[in-house]
Protein backbone atom coordinates (compact mmCIF):
# COMPACT_ATOMS: atom_id res chain seq x y z
CA UNK A 1 0.00 0.00 0.00
CA UNK A 2 2.95 2.38 0.87
CA UNK A 3 4.78 0.99 -1.81
CA UNK A 4 7.17 3.98 -2.85
CA UNK A 5 6.41 5.07 -6.47
CA UNK A 6 9.33 4.23 -8.80
CA UNK A 7 10.18 7.47 -11.23
CA UNK A 8 10.18 5.92 -14.64
CA UNK A 9 13.57 6.70 -16.16
CA UNK A 10 12.94 9.18 -19.17
CA UNK A 11 15.79 11.06 -20.00
CA UNK A 12 17.95 9.46 -22.37
CA UNK A 13 21.59 10.70 -22.60
CA UNK A 14 24.45 9.65 -25.67
CA UNK A 15 27.86 8.66 -24.84
CA UNK A 16 30.22 8.90 -27.89
CA UNK A 17 34.00 9.37 -28.06
CA UNK A 18 37.00 7.25 -29.04
CA UNK A 19 37.94 3.96 -27.96
CA UNK A 20 39.84 4.00 -25.06
CA UNK A 21 38.42 7.36 -23.57
CA UNK A 22 36.93 5.71 -20.92
CA UNK A 23 33.00 5.57 -21.58
CA UNK A 24 32.59 2.13 -20.18
CA UNK A 25 34.36 2.88 -17.28
CA UNK A 26 32.39 6.11 -16.48
CA UNK A 27 28.99 3.50 -17.42
CA UNK A 28 30.03 0.98 -14.88
CA UNK A 29 30.82 3.86 -11.99
CA UNK A 30 27.28 5.75 -12.78
CA UNK A 31 26.06 2.17 -12.24
CA UNK A 32 27.87 1.23 -9.47
CA UNK A 33 27.10 4.91 -7.54
CA UNK A 34 23.33 3.70 -8.72
CA UNK A 35 22.89 0.59 -6.91
CA UNK A 36 23.48 0.03 -3.06
CA UNK A 37 26.28 -2.28 -3.79
CA UNK A 38 29.71 -1.46 -3.12
CA UNK A 39 31.72 0.34 -5.83
CA UNK A 40 33.18 -2.58 -6.98
CA UNK A 41 35.55 -1.40 -9.55
CA UNK A 42 34.76 -3.59 -12.91
CA UNK A 43 37.33 -4.23 -15.86
CA UNK A 44 36.35 -2.93 -19.11
CA UNK A 45 37.32 -3.69 -22.34
CA UNK A 46 37.11 -2.45 -26.21
CA UNK A 47 33.14 -2.43 -26.49
CA UNK A 48 31.54 -3.83 -29.66
CA UNK A 49 28.02 -3.43 -28.95
CA UNK A 50 25.99 -0.21 -27.01
CA UNK A 51 24.20 -0.58 -23.97
CA UNK A 52 21.88 1.19 -22.35
CA UNK A 53 22.09 1.63 -18.24
CA UNK A 54 19.69 3.30 -16.25
CA UNK A 55 21.01 5.40 -13.24
CA UNK A 56 20.80 7.55 -10.71
CA UNK A 57 21.08 11.49 -10.33
CA UNK A 58 22.78 12.36 -6.61
CA UNK A 59 20.09 13.75 -5.19
CA UNK A 60 22.42 16.98 -3.47
CA UNK A 61 22.70 17.43 -7.60
CA UNK A 62 20.42 20.53 -8.76
CA UNK A 63 18.41 19.81 -11.64
CA UNK A 64 17.42 22.27 -14.60
CA UNK A 65 13.74 22.68 -13.28
CA UNK A 66 15.05 22.71 -9.23
CA UNK A 67 18.18 24.66 -9.99
CA UNK A 68 18.39 26.49 -7.18
CA UNK A 69 17.63 23.84 -4.53
CA UNK A 70 19.25 24.83 -0.80
CA UNK A 71 19.91 21.87 1.59
CA UNK A 72 17.19 23.27 3.13
CA UNK A 73 14.57 22.60 0.80
CA UNK A 74 12.03 19.87 1.34
CA UNK A 75 12.67 18.83 -2.57
CA UNK A 76 15.93 17.39 -1.26
CA UNK A 77 14.02 15.18 0.81
CA UNK A 78 11.76 14.21 -2.05
CA UNK A 79 15.02 13.77 -4.20
CA UNK A 80 16.42 11.71 -1.31
CA UNK A 81 13.68 9.73 -1.51
CA UNK A 82 12.36 9.11 -4.75
CA UNK A 83 16.05 9.88 -6.93
CA UNK A 84 16.06 11.01 -10.65
CA UNK A 85 16.79 8.33 -12.97
CA UNK A 86 18.10 8.85 -16.35
CA UNK A 87 19.43 6.04 -19.32
CA UNK A 88 23.02 6.39 -20.26
CA UNK A 89 23.60 4.74 -23.76
CA UNK A 90 27.25 3.26 -24.13
CA UNK A 91 28.49 3.11 -27.65
CA UNK A 92 31.48 1.61 -28.79
CA UNK A 93 34.24 4.04 -29.96
CA UNK A 94 36.28 2.24 -32.53
CA UNK A 95 36.62 4.18 -35.74
CA UNK A 96 34.88 1.61 -37.58
CA UNK A 97 31.48 1.14 -35.81
CA UNK A 98 31.16 4.86 -35.54
CA UNK A 99 29.07 5.11 -38.27
CA UNK A 100 26.73 1.88 -37.65
CA UNK A 101 26.73 2.63 -34.16
CA UNK A 102 27.79 5.78 -31.98
CA UNK A 103 26.52 8.25 -35.44
CA UNK A 104 23.82 5.33 -35.76
CA UNK A 105 22.13 5.78 -32.42
CA UNK A 106 22.73 9.78 -32.75
CA UNK A 107 20.29 9.94 -35.37
CA UNK A 108 17.90 7.51 -33.91
CA UNK A 109 17.46 8.85 -30.12
CA UNK A 110 17.36 12.25 -32.10
CA UNK A 111 14.27 11.77 -34.08
CA UNK A 112 12.38 10.60 -31.41
CA UNK A 113 8.71 12.16 -31.20
CA UNK A 114 8.21 10.63 -28.10
CA UNK A 115 8.62 13.00 -25.11
CA UNK A 116 9.74 9.97 -22.74
CA UNK A 117 12.72 9.22 -24.89
CA UNK A 118 13.68 11.69 -26.47
CA UNK A 119 17.22 12.72 -26.34
CA UNK A 120 18.55 15.15 -23.46
CA UNK A 121 21.98 15.45 -24.40
CA UNK A 122 24.97 14.01 -26.06
CA UNK A 123 28.49 13.51 -23.53
CA UNK A 124 31.56 13.21 -25.81
CA UNK A 125 34.44 11.51 -23.65
CA UNK A 126 38.02 12.44 -24.51
CA UNK A 127 41.35 10.94 -22.88
CA UNK A 128 42.82 14.24 -21.99
CA UNK A 129 46.28 12.67 -21.33
CA UNK A 130 45.94 10.98 -25.21
CA UNK A 131 45.40 14.21 -27.21
CA UNK A 132 48.84 15.07 -27.58
CA UNK A 133 49.08 12.73 -29.88
CA UNK A 134 48.63 14.02 -33.49
CA UNK A 135 46.61 10.99 -34.54
CA UNK A 136 45.00 10.66 -31.80
CA UNK A 137 43.83 14.57 -31.95
CA UNK A 138 42.82 14.07 -35.47
CA UNK A 139 40.11 10.78 -34.80
CA UNK A 140 38.89 12.61 -32.04
CA UNK A 141 38.11 15.87 -33.81
CA UNK A 142 36.93 14.18 -36.94
CA UNK A 143 34.25 12.23 -34.61
CA UNK A 144 33.21 14.79 -32.62
CA UNK A 145 32.69 17.24 -36.20
CA UNK A 146 30.91 14.53 -37.62
CA UNK A 147 28.85 14.61 -34.20
CA UNK A 148 28.46 18.53 -34.64
CA UNK A 149 27.69 18.52 -37.83
CA UNK A 150 24.57 15.82 -37.70
CA UNK A 151 23.45 18.11 -35.11
CA UNK A 152 23.85 21.35 -36.91
CA UNK A 153 21.60 19.68 -40.02
CA UNK A 154 18.78 18.65 -37.16
CA UNK A 155 19.03 22.20 -35.73
CA UNK A 156 19.05 23.84 -39.17
CA UNK A 157 16.25 21.44 -40.59
CA UNK A 158 13.82 22.13 -37.75
CA UNK A 159 11.20 24.10 -39.07
CA UNK A 160 10.72 27.62 -36.87
CA UNK A 161 7.39 26.65 -35.99
CA UNK A 162 7.97 23.68 -34.84
CA UNK A 163 11.54 24.01 -33.46
CA UNK A 164 13.16 21.10 -32.51
CA UNK A 165 14.30 21.04 -28.97
CA UNK A 166 18.37 21.58 -28.52
CA UNK A 167 20.93 18.89 -28.08
CA UNK A 168 23.52 20.04 -25.87
CA UNK A 169 27.11 18.41 -26.04
CA UNK A 170 29.55 17.79 -22.97
CA UNK A 171 33.04 17.37 -23.90
CA UNK A 172 34.15 15.59 -20.70
CA UNK A 173 37.64 15.58 -20.79
CA UNK A 174 38.11 12.49 -18.38
CA UNK A 175 41.50 11.41 -17.04
CA UNK A 176 42.31 14.31 -15.25
CA UNK A 177 43.97 12.42 -12.63
CA UNK A 178 46.94 11.46 -14.94
CA UNK A 179 49.75 13.92 -14.48
CA UNK A 180 50.34 13.36 -18.28
CA UNK A 181 46.72 14.93 -19.06
CA UNK A 182 46.05 17.90 -20.87
CA UNK A 183 43.93 20.43 -18.77
CA UNK A 184 40.29 21.42 -20.11
CA UNK A 185 41.31 24.66 -21.53
CA UNK A 186 43.63 23.29 -23.87
CA UNK A 187 41.62 20.23 -24.73
CA UNK A 188 39.11 22.58 -26.17
CA UNK A 189 41.82 25.06 -27.89
CA UNK A 190 43.20 21.67 -29.71
CA UNK A 191 40.02 20.44 -30.43
CA UNK A 192 38.76 23.58 -32.02
CA UNK A 193 42.16 24.05 -34.00
CA UNK A 194 41.40 20.98 -35.24
CA UNK A 195 37.92 20.79 -36.36
CA UNK A 196 38.31 24.14 -37.83
CA UNK A 197 41.53 22.16 -40.25
CA UNK A 198 39.34 19.22 -40.76
CA UNK A 199 36.30 22.26 -41.97
CA UNK A 200 38.77 23.88 -43.93
CA UNK A 201 40.36 20.67 -45.68
CA UNK A 202 36.62 19.88 -46.04
CA UNK A 203 35.47 23.31 -47.58
CA UNK A 204 38.48 23.24 -50.29
CA UNK A 205 37.43 19.96 -51.29
CA UNK A 206 34.00 20.85 -52.10
CA UNK A 207 34.90 23.73 -53.86
CA UNK A 208 37.12 21.62 -55.87
CA UNK A 209 34.83 19.19 -56.44
CA UNK A 210 32.21 21.90 -58.07
CA UNK A 211 35.14 23.59 -59.93
CA UNK A 212 34.37 27.41 -60.24
CA UNK A 213 30.65 27.00 -59.70
CA UNK A 214 29.59 28.47 -56.08
CA UNK A 215 29.47 26.12 -52.88
CA UNK A 216 26.24 24.90 -52.81
CA UNK A 217 25.72 22.74 -50.03
CA UNK A 218 26.63 25.08 -47.55
CA UNK A 219 24.87 23.04 -44.85
CA UNK A 220 27.92 20.33 -44.94
CA UNK A 221 30.35 22.95 -43.47
CA UNK A 222 29.98 23.08 -39.77
CA UNK A 223 29.73 26.94 -38.62
CA UNK A 224 28.86 29.83 -40.73
CA UNK A 225 31.36 32.04 -41.87
CA UNK A 226 34.51 29.85 -43.77
CA UNK A 227 37.18 32.95 -42.70
CA UNK A 228 36.64 32.90 -39.27
CA UNK A 229 38.31 30.01 -36.69
CA UNK A 230 36.33 27.83 -35.76
CA UNK A 231 35.04 27.76 -32.03
CA UNK A 232 32.65 26.23 -29.49
CA UNK A 233 31.23 29.73 -28.94
CA UNK A 234 30.76 30.70 -32.66
CA UNK A 235 28.30 26.98 -33.23
CA UNK A 236 26.58 27.48 -30.53
CA UNK A 237 25.93 31.73 -31.45
CA UNK A 238 24.92 30.89 -35.13
CA UNK A 239 23.93 27.83 -35.04
CA UNK A 240 22.36 27.24 -31.46
CA UNK A 241 24.15 24.17 -30.84
CA UNK A 242 25.99 24.18 -27.20
CA UNK A 243 29.30 22.87 -26.27
CA UNK A 244 30.81 22.50 -22.91
CA UNK A 245 34.31 21.40 -22.22
CA UNK A 246 34.42 19.69 -18.69
CA UNK A 247 37.50 18.29 -16.64
CA UNK A 248 37.10 14.88 -14.49
CA UNK A 249 38.60 11.12 -14.37
CA UNK A 250 36.86 8.23 -13.73
CA UNK A 251 39.29 6.38 -11.75
CA UNK A 252 41.89 7.86 -9.57
CA UNK A 253 41.44 10.12 -6.68
CA UNK A 254 40.27 13.77 -7.12
CA UNK A 255 38.22 14.37 -4.05
CA UNK A 256 39.77 17.50 -3.66
CA UNK A 257 40.01 18.97 -6.99
CA UNK A 258 37.05 17.54 -7.93
CA UNK A 259 34.81 16.70 -5.23
CA UNK A 260 34.14 13.64 -7.05
CA UNK A 261 35.55 12.75 -10.25
CA UNK A 262 32.23 12.50 -12.22
CA UNK A 263 30.37 15.52 -10.23
CA UNK A 264 30.79 18.12 -12.70
CA UNK A 265 29.42 15.95 -15.80
CA UNK A 266 26.53 14.69 -13.38
CA UNK A 267 25.82 18.31 -12.85
CA UNK A 268 25.93 18.72 -16.46
CA UNK A 269 23.00 16.08 -16.85
CA UNK A 270 20.90 17.51 -13.99
CA UNK A 271 21.06 21.25 -15.82
CA UNK A 272 19.47 19.12 -18.93
CA UNK A 273 16.68 17.38 -16.77
P1 LIG B 1 35.66 1.64 -26.30
O1 LIG B 1 34.68 0.70 -25.69
O2 LIG B 1 36.74 0.95 -27.07
O3 LIG B 1 35.01 2.70 -27.12
O4 LIG B 1 36.44 2.41 -25.10
P2 LIG B 1 35.82 3.08 -23.80
O5 LIG B 1 35.65 4.54 -24.07
O6 LIG B 1 34.62 2.34 -23.34
O7 LIG B 1 37.01 2.96 -22.74
P3 LIG B 1 37.02 2.11 -21.39
O8 LIG B 1 35.94 2.54 -20.48
O9 LIG B 1 37.09 0.68 -21.75
O10 LIG B 1 38.39 2.62 -20.74
C1 LIG B 1 39.64 2.45 -21.34
C2 LIG B 1 40.71 2.41 -20.28
O11 LIG B 1 40.84 3.69 -19.66
C3 LIG B 1 40.42 1.41 -19.16
O12 LIG B 1 41.62 0.74 -18.84
C4 LIG B 1 39.98 2.30 -18.01
O13 LIG B 1 40.27 1.73 -16.76
C5 LIG B 1 40.82 3.56 -18.25
N1 LIG B 1 40.24 4.76 -17.66
C6 LIG B 1 38.97 5.19 -17.77
N2 LIG B 1 38.79 6.35 -17.11
C7 LIG B 1 39.97 6.68 -16.57
C8 LIG B 1 40.43 7.79 -15.77
O14 LIG B 1 39.70 8.72 -15.42
N3 LIG B 1 41.74 7.80 -15.42
C9 LIG B 1 42.59 6.79 -15.77
N4 LIG B 1 43.85 6.90 -15.36
N5 LIG B 1 42.20 5.74 -16.51
C10 LIG B 1 40.91 5.68 -16.92
MG1 LIG C 1 33.55 0.78 -24.07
Amino acid sequence: FFQAVASPPSSNFLLLGPSGAGKTAFTTLLEAKSSLASNKSHSTHTSQQSTLVTVTLPPTVPTGSNRYRSVNDPSLKEATRNPIKYRVKDTPGHGKLRASQGIAELQAMSQSKDIKTRLRGVVFMVDTAALVDEATLRDAATYLHDVLLFLQKRARNGSSSKRTTDIPVLVAANKQDLFTALPPGAVREKLEAEIDRIRKSKTKGLLDASADTELEDEEEILGNDEQEAFSFKLLEHEVGVKVDVVGGAVKGDLQEEFGSGVRRWEEWVGMCL
